[in-house]
């Protein structure tokens, strides 16, 4: 994979967004970074606390295989579990589909996209919470930065150079198609295999033992009665800690 073109921004509405209008213009093999977004934006079109002190990055890709998109977000979570470690020596477990935790709290979110346009764009947005000291109200609970963790400023270009550095050494296997490669990485660094877990779908809530995921990175449930059941998408609550 060639090397990354960055683009800084003190202030953006979203950094999926800056880099869809790249994309637009035929640009790709680019990240955009921001210091803060006004408008933020995570899955189901959920506000992304983007206040300065964390990190909003989004890496635009032409992608030629967009029903495997999935892994993007796989190799994006695993670069920033990985990042994590480098910068802090947390322990970031990745939690399905787009979380990455430190001491079950969430310290990252990740948006992947994909726009159709003449040729076809993956569109990844990683935002961690680096130095914020807190959050709004509402996500303070559930919601952590390395800052809170560590008691310690990091810096935040540092973070994005090593993100951009892991994603590329695991973006190697996507493009050899080695996709089992990326899924046993990230069963091993996951916070959610092997736990009892209520999964809230659009079509419905199943709570099961999660034991896998397939190779549509589609998460395995084995239900009470035994059965198994695929979710494709949704919001995942551990119930308890271990099966
Ligand atoms: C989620 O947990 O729902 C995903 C959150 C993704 C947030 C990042 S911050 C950088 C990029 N720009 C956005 O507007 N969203 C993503």
């Amino acid at each position: 994979m060639p090397n990354f073109q960055l683009y800084n921004y003190n202030t953006v509405s979203s950094t999926n967004d800056k880099a869809k209008t790249f994309a637009e213009k035929g640009n790709f093999n680019l990240v955009v970074i921001a210091e803060r977004q006004t408008k933020g934006r995570g899955r189901f079109n959920r506000k992304w606390s983007s206040s300065s002190g964390g990190l909003y990055m989004t890496i635009l890709l032409k992608e030629k295989n967009s029903d495997k998109i999935k892994y993007l977000t796989l190799i994006a979570s695993l670069a920033v579990s990985k990042s994590i470690k480098s910068l802090s020596g947390l322990n970031g477990m990745v939690k399905w589909p787009n979380d990455v935790l430190v001491n079950g709290k969430k310290v990252c979110g990740i948006l992947t996209e994909i726009l159709h346009g003449k040729k076809t764009y993956a569109i990844i947005g990683i935002g961690l919470n680096i130095n914020q000291k807190k959050f709004p109200k509402i996500i303070m609970e559930k919601a952590t930065s390395l800052k809170i963790e560590c008691n310690k400023q990091f810096e935040v270009k540092t973070a994005a150079k090593f993100i951009i550095r892991e994603f590329q050494r695991l973006y190697a296997y996507y493009e050899k198609h080695d996709c089992l490669k990326i899924t046993n990485l990230w069963k091993k660094s996951s916070h959610t295999i092997g736990k009892w877990v209520k999964a809230k779908t659009l079509e419905g809530e199943y709570a099961g033992k999660a034991i896998g995921i397939d190779k549509d990175c589609n998460l395995l449930l084995k239900l009470d009665n035994g059965k198994i059941k695929k979710i494709m998408e949704g919001d995942i609550f551990i119930t308890a800690n271990t099966a």
